[in-house]
């Protein structure tokens, strides 16, 4: 095979016009074969998730796992402030908030019907487990509804996680009612 001289010359320097070799074609092509199936399977038909949702469900199948082996022991304030880290789960337990709970603690928990919750005052305690405790049973008497029987335990946890993050945000609102607790 002789090598072909090109006939232009770009500042007096003249180049080969050579056939690419076979195995650098084969790249070429290839790659571009590869991108046209990575992108149909990736961001076309989504059969595959990218590897950021991919990270996102191993991360929240992590957290379940762990709430769960927390949840053995029956509900503490460990397994409910694990819940808060969880945002999936925190954003359910504000939407049940705006559902359910408003219409008495008004939209940031300040009060209305219902004491504030978001200021360090609280008539039945403040850990996790009593917040707990008063969302699943109510007071009846008093106008706050037992939750447990009308959104079940999971959900009722959920809940309780928001109104964890309600605590100490001093909204203005309802005045203070029962105990003052450390902040
Ligand atoms: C119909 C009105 C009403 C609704 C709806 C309501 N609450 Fe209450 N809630 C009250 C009242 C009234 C009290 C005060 C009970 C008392 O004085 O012992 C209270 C008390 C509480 C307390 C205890 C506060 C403290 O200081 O110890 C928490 C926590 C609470 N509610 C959370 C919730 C959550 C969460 C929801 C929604 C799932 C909800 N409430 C829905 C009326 C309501």
């Amino acid at each position: 095979m002789t090598d072909k001289l090109r006939e232009h010359s770009f500042d007096g320097i003249q180049e080969f016009d050579n056939k690419l070799p076979n195995w650098w074609l084969f790249i070429l092509y290839g790659s571009i074969v590869f991108s046209l199936g990575y992108w149909l399977v990736f961001h076309t038909f989504k059969i595959v998730d990218l590897p950021v949702a991919q990270y996102n469900k191993e991360m929240v199948a992590i957290a379940d796992a762990q709430l769960a082996a927390a949840m053995e022991g029956g509900i503490t304030n460990e397994s409910l402030l694990m819940m808060v880290d969880m945002p999936e789960s925190l954003a359910e337990g504000k939407a049940l908030f705006d559902q359910y709970c408003v219409v008495c603690h008004l939209e940031k928990g300040q009060g209305l019907v219902g004491p504030n919750l978001t200021d360090n005052f609280w008539i039945h305690g403040a850990e996790p487990v009593n917040i707990h405790h008063i969302v699943t049973n109510g007071v009846l008497d008093k106008g706050m509804v037992a939750w447990g029987s009308q959104l079940g335990p999971k959900r009722v946890n959920k809940v309780v996680s928001y109104v964890m993050t309600l605590k100490n945000t001093n909204i203005e609102g309802k005045a203070p009612e029962g105990e003052q607790v450390p902040e």
